[in-house]
């Protein structure tokens, strides 16, 4: 009989190329360290604080006593594909409206990036993205042997695209550029005129765009531009979006992309291999979510605009810190570099000395380094906790 050595021999080789969300392993330390009886404020994962709303919640709760408990079509049931096409076309004011052939639901926008990276990218295909960013782009394009070409987002524009390199770095090896506006994780939103930019790049190389608009609910700014609203784009362009960050429903998994119906039917194909399809359940409550009170939705932006207020202007009250407004979103992306040489050896040491979570900027790319991302998914009372704790502690901090 032979024995096992070192079980890692076995897996394959394309897993040394997956990324991973830093959020959920700062989350797991954090939970540790309170549960030693300290205090800690939880700013490291993107997820808001709120509960789901309750006619959502209703809906779950009925529709599993109704027995939505059965496999469901791969891209999800006609009638939540429906309301979210109809959904979704209203808020953009698109006109013709897209329809259920064009949506595919997933068990989270996540699992859906991945799916549709795996229906559009072959090995040396260009995938061009923000730097720093949500890492599940670059990681889903380095397994599938792609290359993830990062553009830079600047801090001087407020956090939106340098579409000067854009332009030098896209060419007939991209298949797609991926935009996030309102963006993770530095809040950055982009204008019109970045957005005819990037339209016009794609038409001049033949390039998709993905555009990933889950926080546009999630805005302090009085518009929301989405690049399938210009001439020529809806072709181009695949959206993808989710009920996580609006509807406070990460844990319910509920996710979608909208795109031209080819693809569409592709990345069925991958749920089809993956994960079937999402909880029935689930994707009733997502119904409710959309055709049901939207106040709730506009009551979470209001108090999420208050925390901004309040940690952005606290963390520019404390020395060596600056912080740019973000526009959407919920994050706050303060400049450290005075502070620290190391975003993350900072944000380990304010987790373990302040009781603060929050995350390198480097997490979300070579970028993001000399920057922290602090959630502001925290109420007002821990938002102010969290500054006094920074402001007693950085000053020990040893660079
Ligand atoms: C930019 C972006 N896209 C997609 C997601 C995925 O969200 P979910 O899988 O919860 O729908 C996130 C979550 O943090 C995100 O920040």
């Amino acid at each position: 009989m032979t024995t096992i050595a070192h079980h890692a021999d076995y897996l394959c080789s394309a897993v040394s190329r997956l990324g991973s969300e830093s959020a959920f392993e700062v989350l797991a330390r954090a939970k540790a360290i309170e549960a030693t009886g300290r205090r800690v404020v939880h700013m490291e994962i993107g997820e808001p604080d709120f509960d789901t709303p309750d006619h959502i919640k209703r809906a779950g709760i009925r529709a599993i006593e109704e027995n939505y408990s059965h496999y469901t079509p791969s891209a999800g049931i006609p009638e939540l594909r429906e309301a979210i096409a109809a959904y979704a076309s209203a808020y953009r004011g698109l006109a013709p409206t897209y329809g259920l052939q064009n949506v595919v639901v997933g068990a989270g926008a996540k699992p859906i990036i991945w799916n549709l990276l795996a229906a559009l990218l072959d090995p040396g295909d260009e995938l061009v993205y923000a730097d720093p960013a949500y890492p599940a782009y670059a990681s889903a394009a380095g397994y599938l042997e792609a290359k993830a070409i990062p553009v830079h987002l600047l801090e001087s524009r407020n956090w939106r695209l340098d579409l000067d390199e854009l332009a030098a770095k896209v060419g007939p090896k991209t298949k797609a550029v991926v935009i996030n506006s309102p963006h993770n994780p530095t809040g950055g939103v982009l204008l019109r005129e970045d957005l005819e930019r990037i339209a016009e790049l794609a038409h001049q190389h033949d390039f998709l765009v993905i555009s990933d608009e889950i926080y546009s609910r999630n805005r302090y700014v009085d518009y929301f531009h989405s690049i399938s609203q210009l001439d020529g784009m809806r072709e181009r362009t695949i959206i993808v979006d989710g009920f996580s960050k609006a509807y406070a429903m990460t844990g319910w998994r509920l996710g979608y992309c909208i795109a031209p119906e080819e693809i569409a039917k592709t990345v069925t194909l991958f749920n089809n291999n993956t994960f079937s399809c999402v909880a029935t359940f689930v994707q009733r409550a997502g119904i409710a979510a959309l055709t049901g009170d939207d106040a709730p939705v506009e009551r979470m932006n209001e108090i999420f605009r208050e925390r901004r207020d309040a940690i952005v202007a606290g963390l520019n009250s404390i020395p060596g810190i600056s912080c740019t407004l973000p526009e959407g979103a919920f994050y706050a992306f303060p400049n450290v570099s005075k502070i620290a040489s190391d975003d993350k050896h900072l944000a380990q040491w304010l987790l373990e000395n302040a009781g603060v979570a929050c995350l390198g900027g480097s997490s979300f790319g070579p970028a993001g380094a000399g920057y922290l991302r602090f959630s502001y998914a925290a109420s007002l009372d821990d938002i102010g906790w969290a500054l006094d704790s920074l402001r007693e502690a950085l000053p020990r901090y040893v660079r």
